[in-house]
């Protein structure tokens, strides 16, 4: 249900987009779509990906303490940036494989913190299985979100219609999958037996949540979205404080200050740790951009391959802030 309402916000906003000319959006989709079937074809990849991956994530959840499944889930952070170098060419330095480990520890550390111990672990839960799910899944978060980030951003295609191809595959995997494990309970009962306000609230969930997951990959990329999940798991944390009498303790204080470090190592400029390892050379204080004056500023970097390095974000964003 999720898939088909992604796909069905993606086609009123590619309609929107057509100015609410009918035929120009059929045309656009003829053309989109099925002439260019080789692009939509190659959706399919990261849809049957994800749907493993939603499926496996309900395997990992039901054999796994809710700890442990949200610690070990947080290695996706690695797999994502691992999967980045590998197949989008991103170069990261050493202080940013850095910031990245930070983060998984202290995102772990908060996780842990709040799902507890969970009390004694039912009898018919296979950690084994649980902990392959969850090697399985971070596995699948990367190569599928980085695989998703090529197609965004290697071709023309808006947003918006790639999430429609995207939801043309999951809609069909979805309904294959729930004929085979549903399907004569579905024709007794109906397909919307089950569907109570809570199941509702997790289908709008997932359906919204899976377009920003698309938009924040599109104009960011997928190691950046592993810091804003990072920080707004800690953020929503605060908010739970006044929301739900949440009392913070020390272990949380100290996950909330790995991942803030984390963002803030991963966001200075190359040539940072070099100024961080020495402070000889930067004996001034902590000024990072060390330009002689009236220089002009350096060419941007790139790797040995002949690849653009990742850029630090925070002042990227800093510049965007003053310049509008
Ligand atoms: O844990 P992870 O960040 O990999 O989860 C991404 C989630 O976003 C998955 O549940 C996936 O189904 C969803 N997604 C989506 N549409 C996209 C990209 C991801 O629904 N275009």
């Amino acid at each position: 249900m999720a898939e088909v309402l992604k796909g069905l916000t993606c086609l009123l906003l590619l309609f929107a987009q057509k100015r609410g000319n009918v035929k120009h959006l059929v045309l656009f989709l003829h053309e989109a779509v099925l002439v260019q079937y080789v692009d939509t074809l190659k959706l399919a990849v990261p849809s049957l990906i994800y749907t493993l991956q939603n499926n496996l994530q309900y395997v990992a959840i039901s054999n796994l303490p809710a700890a442990t499944f949200q610690v070990t889930y947080q290695l996706k952070i690695l797999t994502t940036a691992l999967f980045s170098v590998l197949m989008l060419n991103r170069s990261l330095s050493r202080l940013q494989w850095v910031s990245l480990l930070l983060l998984f520890t202290g995102v772990a550390i908060v996780q842990a913190q709040q799902a507890g111990g969970g009390g004694p672990r039912p009898l018919d839960q296979n950690p084994g299985a649980g902990l392959a799910a969850v090697v399985a899944s971070c596995l699948s978060s990367g190569f599928a979100g980085v695989y998703f980030e090529k197609i965004l951003k290697g071709s023309s295609g808006s947003v918006w219609l790639r999430n429609l191809q995207l939801g043309l595959f999951g809609t069909a995997l979805g309904l294959v999958g729930l004929w085979w494990a549903e399907g004569t309970a579905v024709a007794r009962r109906g397909f919307f037996f089950g569907y109570t306000p809570a199941v509702w609230g997790v289908v709008l969930n997932q359906a919204f949540g899976g377009l920003l997951v698309a938009v924040v990959v599109k104009y960011a990329d997928n190691i950046l979205k592993g810091f804003a999940t990072s920080l707004s798991i800690v953020l929503s944390t605060v908010a739970s404080i006044r929301l739900f009498g949440f009392h913070l303790d020390p272990l949380f204080a100290l996950g909330a200050g790995l991942v803030i470090g984390a963002v803030y190592l991963y966001s200075l400029p190359r040539g940072a740790i070099k100024a961080i390892a020495s402070p000889s050379t930067s004996a001034s204080g902590p000024c990072i951009h060390q330009q002689p004056p009236g220089q002009p500023p350096p060419p941007p970097q790139l790797s040995s391959r002949g690849d653009h390095i990742t850029e630090p974000f925070l002042p990227k964003l800093l510049t965007k802030v003053k310049g509008s």
